[in-house]
């Protein structure tokens, strides 16, 4: 059973009808262009190559495919970067007959050369403005360096912190991934296409990718029709309506279909149901992978499939390049669809200006002056410092850990990831060879030893690697905590674990980094523990050790300063945990809108005849959308504007927010949601609604939050959109697993 679809495309092909260039003079312009092109120039815009100066792929084709530039058999490249390269790869295409321009792609993930912190990160920061500011800069300093077009945002909900990509992200829940997925579509295509501040936009990887079994990459994916528009669909919908130009397939087979040649999610939900008129790119080789799916007998055929299917254009396989011509003239793909994929490409390249000027994003003084600017890295720092999430602060002589007492005389920063640099950048960090890693990241030690500028001493032990067993640095490690009055320990996973091709079935910390804490531990001096990481990791150990515990991801270019922030108390930390964190892999997968079942889940493992484990409790170590604050936040006087509520109108929840407090802090209200009773059972509670709010000490303020039909809405067993009479129940909180206000209301029809 299929959503019906709702646009005005042809249903059987989701080609748009080929009169519409009566409608409009960038249509004619794509029609007199389309009209003088062979059919080998037409494949030429649907394939894409790499350029040699990153590799995200195993490399099928030699690098820089001079002769397709000329002749017009390459239509867009990847992996180019700087206005130096785009330029020289662009006047080459300059050559061809018809002088049709190169597109440049590359995976700006979080930020180009200004990083900005994981993707992960900047959701625990629940601060929609300040993702979308993320995501401006990263567009404005891709753009100043040529590339027209970046593969972000990545927007694959998962609940496995095993798989990864989870890294890429926004955690486990539809609605945040949904809210931050519309946030970075806009940041990064600006005011409107063809700005030269402003890239175009994917929203990958389509889909369901974030649910491969056991976590493991590139592995499959078999879920209920229901759970795919439930769960993992939503920030698709939320990409493509805040107008993601392109889309790009995922490498999975989703229910014994590859994505990239899965006509139901291309033609039937994409092109068809939400009327997308963007283009489809597969990801790197996924076309001809699907030979090793065995669902292609051979490149042939899947070159078949995919066009078929919807997708636009080949990456790196070149399948389409070596099988399109045979194809059409058998019948076997339809020259109208490749005219439909051709025009949707070359319609990119017209917004962009390109033909006006195929070089106006290859400005070497625009890259000179935006790259790296100061107010980029003052937003990668605010960012940074937004994205900390404080999981522990306990009190020593009567007062809390952090932040840190100024007072101190001597502080020992001790691990193998303070002076780390090129770490903090994390997963999919851009990599330009020309860039001193050690000069333009600021590491945990620099970010703290210039806040102390000298005030307090600070004395400095690796103590260990990040992985191996090698155990001679922790004596001297625990010699420089003695010596001090408080100890700061910076741990976790290097940047390689996490990211592409990075699952890992165990997932605390690395080599005999728990060795280390436990040692610091026995020092008996206050132990503040930093984890950098860019997935939840199982920290029950050092939490153990630690006096205070910040997760600090990858925090990009700035970690070192938006660390000593939080420390320093320059900034209060109110970042929230966008995913569940397991208290052991047995765990895996622990969400917190998990359905009641018919014997609920207990606190206990002592509860007879009850869900869960018997050697494990069923919550999360720590709960979806749990962080602390230095300072305290009181929830009042929850008011419901009316009782019950008619599917046409809109239902107020109103509350009272105080900062009870010694100082001035963000807090994250989060508004949940419960279907007591439905047609399919409903998830225990749902998030669908956050504000984070800033309170000066003392003060209070009301908040708002509307309750729609859309808050409402799930997909039945038949796959419609339904909201279904009955009572709701209202959660109003700090996190999933810290309710505060709780009201019900009825829906009436
Ligand atoms: C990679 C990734 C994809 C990326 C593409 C191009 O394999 O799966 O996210 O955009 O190839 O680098």
């Amino acid at each position: 059973m299929k959503p019906a679809a709702e646009s005005n495309s042809d249903p059987a092909t989701n080609t748009l009808p080929d009169d519409a260039a009566g409608s409009s003079p960038l249509l004619a312009r794509i029609e007199a262009l389309l009209s003088q092109m062979t059919l080998e120039e037409k494949i030429g815009q649907l394939t894409q190559v790499s350029g040699n100066q990153a590799q995200t792929g195993p490399l099928s084709l030699a690098s820089a495919d001079r002769d397709g530039l000329r002749s017009g058999r390459v239509g867009s490249m990847l992996n180019v970067l700087g206005a130096h390269y785009t330029r020289a790869h662009q006047e080459e295409a300059m050559q061809s007959r018809l002088k049709i321009p190169l597109l440049f792609a590359h995976d700006v993930i979080h930020g180009y050369l200004t990083t900005f912190p994981v993707p992960l990160a900047e959701a625990a920061s629940f601060d929609l403005q300040a993702i979308e500011k993320s995501a401006r800069v990263a567009a404005t300093e891709a753009a100043a360096a040529g590339i027209h077009w970046t593969f972000a945002p990545m927007v694959d909900v998962t609940r496995d912190p095993r798989w990864g990509r989870v890294t890429e992200g926004a955690g486990e829940d539809p609605y945040l991934a949904a809210q931050i997925a519309a946030a970075r579509v806009k940041g990064l295509q600006g005011r409107q296409r063809g700005d030269t501040d402003a890239v175009l936009a994917t929203a990958k990887h389509f889909a369901g990718y974030g649910a491969t079994v056991g976590g493991r990459e590139y592995d499959s994916v078999d879920m209920s029709l229901r759970q795919l528009w439930e769960t993992h669909l939503p920030p698709f919908k939320a990409a493509r309506d805040a107008g993601a130009a392109t889309f790009m397939n995922a490498f999975n087979d989703l229910n014994g279909v590859p994505a990239t040649g899965n006509r139901y999610l291309l033609r039937d939900i994409l092109k068809g149901a939400w009327g997308f008129e963007g283009v489809v790119v597969s990801d790197w080789a996924s076309i001809g992978e699907m030979v090793s799916h065995g669902h292609a007998a051979d490149t042939r055929q899947a070159a078949e499939l995919a066009l078929n299917a919807g997708t636009d254009i080949d990456m790196e396989s070149s399948a389409y390049r070596k099988h399109l011509p045979a194809l059409v003239a058998e019948g076997r793909v339809s020259l109208a669809l490749v005219d439909d994929a051709v025009r949707r490409v070359l319609r990119l390249k017209f917004e962009l200006g390109l033909f006006e000027d195929p070089y106006r994003f290859s400005d070497p003084a625009r890259e000179k002056a935006l790259l790296g600017h100061a107010s980029h890295r003052h937003a990668a720092r605010e960012m940074a410092a937004r994205s900390i999430v404080l999981l522990k602060n306990g009190t020593r002589a009567g007062r809390p850990v952090l932040p840190l007492d100024p007072a101190l005389k001597t502080i020992a920063y001790i691990g193998p990831l303070v002076k780390a640099h090129k770490d903090h950048h994390g997963a999919w960090a851009v990599t330009l060879p020309e860039v001193d890693c050690e000069k333009f990241i600021v590491s945990p030690w620099d970010g703290l030893r210039q806040r102390l500028n000298g005030h307090t001493q600070l004395l400095y032990a690796q103590g260990c690697d990040v992985e191996g067993s090698r155990r001679d640095g922790i004596a001297e490690a625990v010699a420089a905590a003695s010596a001090a009055n408080l100890v700061i320990a910076c741990v976790g996973e290097s940047a390689a674990m996490s990211g592409e091709a990075r699952s890992r079935s165990r997932i605390g910390l690395p080599g005999v980094q728990d060795d280390l804490l436990q040692a610091l531990q026995t020092t008996g001096k206050p132990l503040v523990v930093l984890v950098n990481a860019g997935r939840p990791l199982i920290i029950n150990s050092v939490a153990a050790c630690a006096d205070a515990l910040l997760y600090t991801w990858w925090l990009g270019s700035e970690a070192g300063h938006a660390m000593a922030d939080v420390l320093s108390g320059d900034h209060n930390p109110a970042a929230r945990l966008p995913m569940s964190f397991p208290r052991h892999e047995g765990q895996i997968p622990v969400y917190y809108n998990h359905f009641s079942t018919g014997r609920p889940r207990q606190a206990s493992v002592e509860v007879p005849w009850a869900g869960g484990y018997i050697d494990v409790e069923t919550t999360p170590a720590y709960a979806f959308g749990h962080g602390l604050s230095y300072t305290q936040f009181a929830y009042a006087d929850l008011q419901l504007d009316r009782p019950r509520m008619h599917a046409d109108e809109s239902l107020t929840v109103t509350l009272q927010l105080t900062n009870t407090g010694p100082v001035a802090g963000d807090e994250v209200v989060q508004l949940y949601l419960r279907d007591r009773v439905g047609s399919v059972v409903r998830p225990v509670m749902e998030l669908k609604g956050f504000q984070r709010v800033h309170l000066q000490p003392g003060e209070s303020r009301e908040l708002r939050f509307a309750i729609t039909r859309e808050s409402l809405a799930f997909y039945n067993d038949s796959l419609q959109c339904v909201a279904e009479p009955g009572w709701f129940d209202v959660m109003v909180g700090a996190s999933s697993a810290d309710i505060r206000l709780r009201g019900s209301f009825e829906l009436m029809d």
